[in-house]
């Protein structure tokens, strides 16, 4: 048993111990998680830490603890954030569980880092962080502390380019905030979107007349400290984001696209077949899964099945609730729908929808609170993906192949879609809308006569998601530099404290 108080010989070789510190919320968790599993695979030692409240539906509904049991390099951490709710939270909730951050966790893990459990006093020192980047104040604990940080960031590039780290740029160039109402103008003072990006793709925050509002204070000190750190891990692969990442590599040249993580991870972890027994389940998820859908979407027929979901954040009202469901219903396909609780504002009464819509549902449709969605997308049924645009659900289809209609929501979804949309050619973005006759017809774009026209380039980066993190793939060895880098740091950390 490990003596994490014991004071370590400043003068002995350190071994490489990563302490990874992600967002508390569904998205960036589950990717870090995954992230924690892959580098225990490559032997590094992984404390991760979680705060509280997500940690606890984290534990009710996974079997994370046995699963890194198997794992003698790994421990778990937790630390309080402040925020109170029992259930996960929604996107009305992001600030408040980032102030919560602020106070309560920022002295916190300062004092842990400094002289408490990951501290140079303990057994076995941290000698690499591994942060995301909204925990910019990681950089000044890893400043007083002398150890390297690398950035992990599970949002898209394509954002954390034209709406992060050129954010002051935009804001210098005078095109943010905008000037006067016209949404479809192009962007012309980020480099490498010029031509594609319009003021309605930036991130839904650049819409505000408000530059003090705290999203915005928060994404400009993100792009100064991002550039600061010794690496910059992405949730991408090199060919994805090639038009993004030339640019970004000039601001930060320690870029590690690793992605899609969960494919990288899915392929180490069949390199190790007695780690994937039948029995072992790999959700991360802070909802119950509803695994009940897999054998709904067995009975289906190939490729017929329309797939809804808006993630974990993301809310709607009833009208939208009733715009989509209309939509979806009248496109005639068959439907599998998450509604993720509490995520429509105020809740509905069975009396308030439609008859059709419930006769239609009964017959064709299938809803879940939560499913296992990197299985179902995967699965041979589902042939497209009516979605939020995060960047997971994104990189997820991508992945496997799903062409995408995106309504996107907050945040970087509004980049993503765009992206897919005009970049990727992977589906059709209908943001600021929410018609049901516009839903039915990209439905039916996508899923009929359309879909001629999306698959060959869903096929295309589907192939070539998969390439990237086969052996000699792209993303397969950015992570073993990654892992190499991670012990040269190690062994140059230098104890301070
Ligand atoms: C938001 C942002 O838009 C995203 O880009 C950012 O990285 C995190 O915050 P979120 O609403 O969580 O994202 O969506 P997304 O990034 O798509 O992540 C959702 C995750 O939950 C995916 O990994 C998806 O597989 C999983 N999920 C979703 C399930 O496992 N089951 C479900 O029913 C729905």
């Amino acid at each position: 048993m490990e003596n994490n108080h014991q004071v370590t010989d400043a003068k002995s070789p350190l071994q490489p111990h990563v302490l990874i510190f992600s967002l508390p919320f569904q998205g960036p968790v589950n990717c870090a998680l995954k992230l924690a599993e892959l580098l225990c695979l490559s032997g590094i030692h992984v404390t991760f830490l979680n705060t509280e409240h997500i940690h606890r539906p984290l534990l009710l509904h996974t079997h994370v603890v046995s699963r890194f049991n198997r794992y003698p390099n790994f421990r778990f951490e937790t630390i309080p954030d402040g925020v109170e709710h029992e259930k996960p939270v929604s996107a009305d909730r992001f600030m408040e569980v980032m102030e919560g951050i602020d106070t309560v966790t920022r002295p916190l893990f300062r004092e842990m880092m400094i002289s408490g459990s990951l501290s140079s006093r303990s057994v076995r020192p941290v000698t690499v962080m591994i942060l995301d980047a909204f925990l910019s104040f990681g950089l000044d604990v890893a400043i007083e502390t002398s150890i390297p940080v690398v950035f992990f960031e599970t949002v898209s590039p394509c954002f954390l380019w034209t709406s992060c780290l050129n954010l002051p740029t935009l804001i210098e160039s005078g095109e943010v905030p905008f000037q006067g109402g016209n949404l479809d103008e192009l962007i012309k003072s980020v480099p490498g979107s010029e031509h594609i990006i319009r003021r309605r793709d930036l991130a839904s925050f650049c819409r505000s007349d408000d530059l003090s509002e705290p999203i915005i204070d928060l994404l400009l000190n993100e792009a100064r400290t991002i550039p600061q750190a010794q690496g910059f891990i992405l949730n991408t692969f090199e060919e994805l984001d090639s038009l993004i990442l030339p640019h970004m590599r000039k601001l930060c040249p320690n870029i590690y696209p690793i992605g899609p993580l969960h494919s990288l991870h899915k392929a180490r972890l069949k390199e190790k077949m007695t780690l994937m027994s039948p029995k072992t389940t790999f959700s991360n998820s802070i909802w119950k899964e509803d695994r009940t859908c897999v054998s709904w979407l067995d009975k289906q027929a190939p490729k017929t099945v329309l797939y809804v979901s808006i993630g974990s954040l993301a809310t709607i009202t009833v009208n939208q609730l009733l715009e989509i469901w209309h939509g979806v219903v009248n496109s005639g396909k068959p439907f599998l729908w998450v509604r993720r609780p509490g995520s429509i504002i105020g809740g509905y009464e069975e009396s308030q929808i439609p008859s059709e819509l419930l006769e239609y549902t009964k017959e064709i449709g299938c809803i879940v609170d939560w499913s296992p969605q990197e299985h179902v997308l995967g699965h041979h049924a589902v042939g497209a993906f009516l979605t939020h645009s995060g960047w997971n659900s994104t990189i997820e289809s991508i992945a496997e192949g799903v062409p995408l209609i995106c309504w996107p929501y907050f945040s970087d979804q509004q980049v993503n879609s765009r992206f897919v949309g005009e970049v990727w050619k992977l589906g059709i973005d209908i943001k600021d809308t929410c018609d049901r006759l516009i839903i039915e017809k990209a439905v039916k774009d996508v899923m009929e006569t359309g879909g001629n026209i999306f698959r060959p380039c869903v096929d295309g980066w589907k192939i070539l998601a998969k390439e990237s993190v086969t052996e000699m793939g792209s993303s397969s060895m950015n992570f073993d530099r990654l892992i190499n880098d991670i012990r040269v740091m190690s062994s140059a950390t230098k104890l301070s404290g």
